[in-house]
């Protein structure tokens, strides 16, 4: 067991916190969980820490605040070059290549970065582009200038066919505007350093390159080139994400399972399943900076966990479906459900303590009492005003809600959920011993579109997509 230890960083108030309160039936009463589940459980969570411990090594993901150090100096050369030089960064990616960076950008970055003058965000304006709408590729090729822009592609295997095309219709451009030999000027490659067709591009037109490295999967990869390059790009401190990954990383080495955050968390979230039939899991941030946090985690939770078998073979068809709210927004709109609805669910809200900006309610119409309340309050007051509203509201209406804090958002207290989500997803995985580092349905989506688009080797798939399209289809209009 590695040793508990946080001393070296000064964490100060910045720490963030969970509190499960309301996950128990002390809170909820009879649809949530008793100490005595809670009790019943610890052997298997400490089974679990021990075993997601021996695999340290094959979870490289764990270790990149480490692993990556090293190359933190070239990200942010390259990074500082493309901030001085260009007027937009266009990432092409998706799923795990796009989700973090989208997620990281939008927490840390200005929340309407590119409306600001370059000279204010002292960045270009960055794309983020994860799908492959044709009228959206033909939107972004309409507002950017060629000449000025940066593109960084990423994608693991080298081949993903969303990104792949996306690469085609970016290299034809630039070659035909600017000839070949520009492309390693306006071109970045992140992928795998030996798999996939993207590497070999790299190398033969001398694009700058950067290694998603073994054991990283997708969705685990945001501290990685992946998302540490785009967050240095957008002027985000990447050392300080890491730093807060770290910190969390230690926090949840420990076997007191009541300090271990990502532990409790999936010893939670496994218990409301396996007991309570929570098979629908709400994340509800209460900040727009945190609003693609719950994109980022829906990927996270819902490929790593959705599975049909477990490691050992045995049928198990598991999974909790992941969704995405926003505070408050959402409260006009899905609050009404998770109130008075089934108890299918459990719902997480993070609220953020002290937000970077304050903007306060003026006076203006004293004399209409029931406007005039509000007048010397805080949107600030006004937003975690809303968010313990709705906590009490759920609460009393019996369903397992639990809350993380953030006392700000920051790189250091983003470092630390990035790392937090992805543990409590590993041990959930390996407390129902299940391979939460695979995509097979997703790789079936993926061989699928190659074998209907006509890439070599897919005959086979090829005729079993064409049989299976012979079914009578069965339309309403
Ligand atoms: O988590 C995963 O592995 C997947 O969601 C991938 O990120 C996604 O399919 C994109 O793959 P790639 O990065 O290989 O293009």
């Amino acid at each position: 067991m590695r040793s508990y230890n946080c001393d070296h960083f000064d964490s100060g108030s910045m720490r963030i916190r969970v509190d499960y309160n309301n996950m128990l039936t002390s809170a909820v009463g009879e649809h949530g969980i008793t100490m005595e589940e809670l009790d019943e459980i610890k052997p298997r969570l400490k089974a679990a820490l021990n075993s997601a411990e021996a695999k340290r090594d094959s979870m490289r993901w764990r270790d990149l605040y480490r692993s990556e150090r090293p190359n933190i100096e070239r990200i942010k050369a390259v990074a500082a070059n493309i901030r001085q030089t260009a007027d937009n960064f266009v990432l092409l990616g998706i799923g795990g290549s796009a989700l973090g960076p989208i997620a990281v950008q939008q927490a840390l970055a200005h929340l309407r970065h590119n409306d600001l003058k370059k000279a204010a965000a002292g960045a270009p304006r960055i794309f983020i582009e994860d799908n492959i709408d044709p009228e959206r590729m033909a939107a972004l090729i309409d507002v950017i200038d060629l000449e000025k822009t940066v593109f960084n592609v990423i994608t693991k295997s080298g081949s993903t066919s969303e990104t792949m095309s996306q690469l085609l219709i970016v290299v034809r451009l630039l070659i035909d505007r600017f000839g070949e030999d520009a492309l390693k000027d306006r071109l970045i490659a992140t992928t795998d350093s030996e798999k996939g067709s993207l590497i070999g591009i790299a190398k033969k037109y001398g694009l700058t390159a950067f290694v998603v490295p073994d054991g990283v999967g997708g969705r685990f990869s945001e501290l990685c080139p992946v998302g540490l390059l785009p967050a240095a790009v957008a002027g985000i401190d990447i050392e300080k994400l890491l730093d807060g990954a770290q910190f969390m990383d230690e926090l949840c080495s420990t076997d007191e399972i009541e300090k271990n955050p990502a532990l409790m968390l999936a010893g939670l979230e496994v218990l409301a399943m396996e007991k309570h039939g929570a098979n629908i899991g709400v994340l509800m941030p209460y900040a727009d900076s945190l609003k693609y946090f719950a994109d980022w985690y829906a990927q996270l939770w819902a490929e790593s966990l959705g599975k049909k078998r477990t490691e050992n073979g045995r049928t198990l068809r598991f999974g909790q479906t992941p969704v995405k709210a926003l505070g408050v927004t959402d409260q006009h709109s899905q609050v009404q459900l998770y109130t008075d609805g089934p108890f299918d669910k459990t719902i997480t809200f993070i609220g953020v303590e002290s937000f970077r900006r304050t903007v306060g309610i003026p006076h203006a119409f004293d004399d209409i009492p029931n406007v005039a309340f509000l007048s010397g309050h805080t949107l600030n007051e006004l937003i975690n005003a809303e968010r313990v509203a709705t906590e009490h509201a759920v609460t009393v209406s019996g369903h397992m809600n639990k809350t993380i804090i953030l006392p700000e958002v920051n790189e250091f207290t983003i470092g630390q959920v990035l790392m937090l989500f992805e543990l409590q997803t590993a041990f959930a995985g390996e407390l129902l011993s299940i391979d939460a580092f695979d995509q097979p349905g997703v790789e079936e989506g993926k061989n699928a579109t190659y074998a209907l688009l006509g890439k070599p080797g897919y005959d086979e798939k090829l005729a079993e997509l064409n049989s299976a399209s012979q079914k009578d289809p069965k339309y309403i209009i």
